[in-house]
């Protein structure tokens, strides 16, 4: 079969570097909640694991996204391998813990390749980013909600039942 060679790739190769990185901490990201969503199934907490089941399919869809613009500006997309997947959890908390700096960690990513486009002055990047960088305004605020739920209810006696039937109701509007 003939290579069909794209004419010139938009992106510079770090940014196309970068966004393809992205790519793979968004299914990683996927990947974790999915597991969350088993752990705290199997432990009771249906809420939660619907809860953790939306996140999952949320992140596949910015993965998409993310792969759609490489295509869309001539890259080389590539379909991440995930391996590792975390499966062990310590404890209810312990995953609303870990599912809020997993979007910190994701937010300042996102930043950083924001800053690499300013130094290249790639406008057009830095406009398909400004989506992400709103979303995870809403995500970080959603998983500190979650978390801070913890501290409002308080896991004694059917604490950690209200605080399953809760998690799933936390909602954000900019105004
Ligand atoms: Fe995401
Ligand atoms: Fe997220």
């Amino acid at each position: 079969m003939k290579d069909l060679m794209r004419i010139k790739c938009l992106l510079s190769q770090e940014v196309e570097t970068l966004l393809n990185q992205q790519v793979k901490k968004e299914a990683q990201s996927s990947s974790l909640y999915l597991s969350m969503a088993s752990w705290c199934n199997q432990n009771g907490f249906d809420g939660s694991a619907d809860y953790f089941m939306l996140q999952a399919e949320e992140e596949r869809t910015h993965q998409l996204k993310l792969f759609k613009y490489l295509l869309d500006m001539g890259a080389n997309a590539i379909s991440p391998e995930i391996t590792n997947v975390k499966t062990e959890f310590a404890g209810f908390r312990d995953i609303f813990e870990e599912a809020l700096e997993q979007e910190i960690a994701i937010t300042q990513s996102f930043k950083n390749i924001v800053g690499k486009c300013h130094k290249e002055m790639d406008f057009v990047t830095i406009e398909f980013l400004n989506w992400f960088l709103k979303e995870q305004r809403e995500e970080e605020y959603k998983a500190r909600r979650a978390l801070e739920l913890f501290e409002v209810i308080g896991e004694e006696g059917t604490g950690r039942w209200q605080i399953d039937k809760n998690v799933g109701k936390i909602t954000y509007s900019e105004i």
